[in-house]
């Protein structure tokens, strides 16, 4: 694990936005698109908002999501409306690269569509995941205690998330997984415990992603504690 701890929640979101500007610039360079699959919550939120007035090649850019709240489309607590409001609203990206997952009737239906959807149209690995992590480790919609295909699958319904809303669909760390890169923001002192259990092996669902660099707040981890994997900021 590549852990690298920030002074402030704002200097993490600022540190990955700069993180997906390089990638989406040298993806787009090397293979002509950039694939990147975005997180809810509020630090990314924040990094979305710094990446509003980057003149990035956005029409080149697909647009993913980790998880959705199953909600209806536009609905305020869905990831994708924080998303468009945050970023994808004041930018040139087609419509046709927002790859949203949709609503449906049940969390099934609309896992099942959003899995039909990522195999027609996505093109893996991606170039950046994103993710944020719970006070409980979760991540995307992956909840401690929920158990994930063993086969390969790409998408999972949720029915019982301890955070609302109850009904969610989430990629699977399989998924996840396959990644050129991949971030996770972690900012806040709710969220020390979870770290501390990661460091100590705990299998909760954030430490089943793998090569991910974790950006951190002094909140989140005080100075105080001891740890190893920490890599300092200017090699990420
Ligand atoms: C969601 C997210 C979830 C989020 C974490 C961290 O639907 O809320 O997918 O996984 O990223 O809970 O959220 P915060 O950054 O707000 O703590």
């Amino acid at each position: 694990m590549r852990w690298v701890r920030l002074p402030t929640a704002e200097a993490v979101a600022v540190r990955a936005a700069r993180f997906i500007a390089t990638a989406c610039r040298r993806a787009v360079s090397r293979r002509g698109t950039f694939h990147w699959v975005l997180a809810g919550g509020t630090t990314p939120e924040r990094c979305y908002r710094l990446l509003r007035d980057c003149p990035l090649p956005w029409h080149k850019t697909h647009c993913w999501f980790g998880d959705e709240r199953l909600l209806p489309g536009g609905h305020p607590e869905r990831n994708e409306t924080m998303a468009r409001r945050a970023l994808l609203d004041h930018v040139p990206i087609p419509d046709a690269h927002i790859h949203a997952i949709p609503y449906a009737d049940d969390a099934g239906q609309a896992a099942m569509h959003y899995a039909r959807m990522l195999a027609e149209r996505c093109t893996l690995p991606f170039d950046l995941v994103m993710l944020g992590m719970g006070e409980d480790g979760h991540t995307a919609s992956l909840f401690p205690g929920q158990l994930e295909p063993v086969a390969a699958r790409l998408t999972i319904p949720v029915t019982k998330a301890p955070k609302p809303p109850a009904q969610r669909v989430s990629m699977t760390s399989h998924l996840l997984n396959q990644h050129r890169h991949c971030l996770i923001l972690v900012t806040g002192e709710q969220k020390t415990h979870a770290l501390r259990r990661i460091q100590h092996g705990a299998p909760l669902p954030a430490a089943r992603i793998t090569r991910a660099w974790w950006l951190i707040d002094r909140e989140a981890w005080p100075s105080g504690y001891k740890s190893d994997g920490w890599a300092s900021a200017r090699r990420l």
